[in-house]
């Protein structure tokens, strides 16, 4: 799919609405982790470079439409800060004259944070008059944030209608990766998918089984396939035949069936721990399995919010090809769904 691309837009001295993902688990007040804030430096940069005015634009939580101190991104301002290296001013308003104001003062360098755009239901039920009014402040519209483009909600694909869009680095880098595992894996090519919520996965691991020599698939939905008697059109889906605990992590001997398969792969992709990892001893085939991927030399893909946290507590993210800030997304994109936000640039 062509998109139309940052590199190519005119953004010298335009006032550029800068759509980011800093949807992060926070704790004690700063962000559990970095790495969807960190995501946004490249276009950040590439903009301020060019003169630009930049609001950077969010969701945070599912605070339902109505503004919530507890969902708000006020509290990720320090964080920002530091990760992107940046002085940035927050504001208190993700539309109106707050913004307005906010981007008049704003100095050279200097960047604003516009408060939880999901504080307006206007945003999830992407009503036109909403998208208007996020647009009304800015000339350009940048999309970087692949892990909510299977969304269609205002800030996502409605503001779209009404500003000149495009699509920052970071979300080409994820479409380029997400094709490249999608058609042009090197075999074997392995998926490991784990993780809850089988009724989300299947579609993945139906399109893998079609492409990949083995689906290898754990955690929760590895339990709810066995429960549900899902079956799988060919062998290559491998579930597993043995478990720790009461089903809360896979056994010693599917954890080195896995593993054997992992070791000979080239290509390996993951979605979603293999047990309850948060929980030692729990933890241990997902570890195990995160050891045999680096091990394996692959070219590895991983994605999803709890991949993610597992990759940065094991100080992995740099032994891994390539970290994908999408959870949803990257099933979707990968499952062959429509990813609005992407099909409006
Ligand atoms: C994510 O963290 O996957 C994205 O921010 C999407 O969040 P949502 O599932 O609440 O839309």
């Amino acid at each position: 799919m062509e998109i139309k691309k940052i590199q190519n837009a005119d953004v010298k001295n335009k006032k550029v609405l800068l759509r980011v993902d800093f949807n992060v688990a926070i704790e004690n007040g700063r962000a559990k982790e970095t790495f969807k804030i960190a995501a946004a430096k490249e276009t950040l940069e590439h903009l301020l470079d060019q003169n630009a005015k930049v609001a950077l634009i969010s969701h945070l939580g599912r605070p339902d439409g109505k503004p919530n101190p507890e969902f708000s991104l006020e509290q990720l301002i320090q964080d920002a800060e530091n990760i992107l290296g940046k002085k940035i001013k927050f504001i208190s308003n993700c539309v109106g004259e707050k913004v307005a104001v906010g981007l008049g003062e704003l100095n050279d360098g200097g960047v604003l944070l516009l408060e939880n755009v999901r504080f307006y239901e206007g945003e999830e039920k992407n009503d036109e008059n909403f998208a208007k009014s996020l647009a009304e402040n800015f000339d350009v519209y940048v999309n970087d944030a692949f892990s909510v483009s299977h969304r269609d909600q205002a800030s996502v694909t409605g503001v779209t209608k009404f500003l000149s869009s495009c699509a920052g680095f970071r979300l080409q880098r994820e479409i380029a990766e997400m094709d490249k595992i999608k058609n042009n894996p090197e075999h074997p090519a392995v998926a490991i998918i784990g993780g809850a919520k089988i009724e989300t996965k299947l579609p993945v691991i139906k399109f893998f089984e079609k492409g990949y020599e083995h689906v290898l698939v754990g955690g929760k939905i590895a339990n709810e396939a066995i429960d549900q008697k899902i079956e799988f059109q060919s062998e290559k889906v491998i579930l597993p035949s043995d478990f720790l605990g009461d089903r809360f992590d896979i056994g010693s001997e599917t954890i080195q069936k896995f593993k054997d398969i992992i070791l000979r792969a080239k290509t390996i992709v993951w979605n979603g721990p293999v047990g309850k990892f948060e929980e030692a001893p729990y933890d241990t085939g997902t570890k195990e399995i995160l050891q045999a991927i680096i091990t394996s030399g692959a070219y590895s893909v991983l994605g999803g919010g709890e991949s993610v946290e597992i990759l940065e507590e094991n100080n992995a993210m740099d032994k891994i090809s390539f970290v994908s800030t999408g959870g949803g997304a990257m099933l979707e994109y990968l499952s062959g769904n429509p990813m609005p936000g992407i099909e409006v640039l």
